[in-house]
């Protein structure tokens, strides 16, 4: 089973959210030209990209918008598919790479190079002159240094009651990846350790270091957090009344993806069997996505 190290007797060592530097548009950038492998099944990593886009395709198709505007749109995989599927899309990035990447995508597709553009979340330039119809970002929003800020710039570029449709990391599945996670998770939202002091604060921190060992695994690859870029964490229980209500809109629905089946170590020992499992999971309405999908996708409509 797994070889554990010496425990850890220091709180710094469990913390694994807030703590990155690096901007995501340049980490991804430097991904441009391959980034297109995530939306493959077989590229040697689980496709929750796949079972990401999948829940946006048949969201939108229920809503059948005209325009759609696809915020942080990477290499560009997601857009071609919305224009394929007869949408009038358009999409934006911060990265050049990955626009340059897009541009090409879409000449290879036969669409129009002026699909894409360059622009921040935070600030883009709409390049149709009115709102529309649906805005949606696929791995993008939490990027920014504040997400509810990007929700609401994205917000006023949608006209009344139209969608905005984005995908956020899930701060719940920490309770089920029983690992640093979890001790960063619990010591910060539910047994504060900032309110102990002297011994109950060291008693706090062994006990979590007995719990939460470091594992003795090698690693198949290193997450956004280990990769050192700067992210956000968010809960399905809250992001109603901390993202959408203060920026105009209600909440449609929520719908889980990359699930786990097993715990995310098993991933890097067990790759095969975890894919496997996982993937019989990918079910976006399955309640267990709640705490076991290490991301959501919101759907929320823009109050008149
Ligand atoms: C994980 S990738 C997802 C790409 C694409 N949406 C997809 O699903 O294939 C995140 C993308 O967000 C872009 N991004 C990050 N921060 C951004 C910002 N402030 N403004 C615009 N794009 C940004 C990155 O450059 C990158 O292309």
């Amino acid at each position: 089973m797994f070889r554990t190290t010496p425990n850890r007797v220091n709180y710094a060592c469990f913390v694994r959210s807030g703590q990155a530097s690096e901007e995501a548009f340049e980490a991804f950038g430097k991904e441009a030209a391959t980034y297109e492998q995530n939306y493959s099944h077989d590229a040697g990593r689980y496709p929750d990209h796949v079972y990401r886009l999948r829940i946006f395709q048949d969201l939108l198709s229920a809503l059948r918008p005209t325009t759609v505007l696809d915020a942080g749109c990477g290499s560009g995989v997601p857009l071609v598919t919305l224009l394929d599927s007869g949408y009038d899309a358009y999409g934006f990035d911060r990265s050049t790479d990955m626009v340059a990447a897009t541009r090409q995508r879409l000449a290879s597709a036969n669409h129009s190079p002026t699909r894409v553009f360059e622009g921040d979340l935070d600030k883009f330039t709409n390049p149709i002159g009115k709102p529309f119809d649906a805005i949606v970002g696929l791995g993008s929003v939490y990027y920014t240094s504040d997400t509810s800020t990007t929700i609401r710039v994205l917000t006023e570029q949608v006209r009344d009651d139209g969608a905005v449709i984005f995908s956020l990391r899930n701060q719940l599945f920490s309770l089920c990846s029983l690992n640093e996670y979890s001790a960063d998770f619990l010591l910060k939202e539910i047994y504060p350790i900032q309110a102990t002091e002297g011994k109950v604060r060291n008693e706090l921190i062994k006990f979590f270091a007995a719990r939460f060992p470091k594992l003795d695994v090698n690693k198949l690859f290193e997450n956004v957090d280990e990769r050192n870029i700067r992210s956000k964490l968010h809960n399905p229980l809250t992001v109603e009344a901390e993202l959408l209500i203060p920026n105009g809109l209600v909440l449609t629905g929520l719908y889980y993806y990359h699930f786990h089946a097993l715990p995310p170590i098993f991933e890097h020992t067990h790759q095969q069997l975890f894919y496997e499992l996982s993937s019989e999971r990918e079910i976006p309405t399955d309640w267990r996505g709640l705490v076991s999908a290490s991301c959501f996708v919101v759907h929320a409509t823009k109050r008149r």
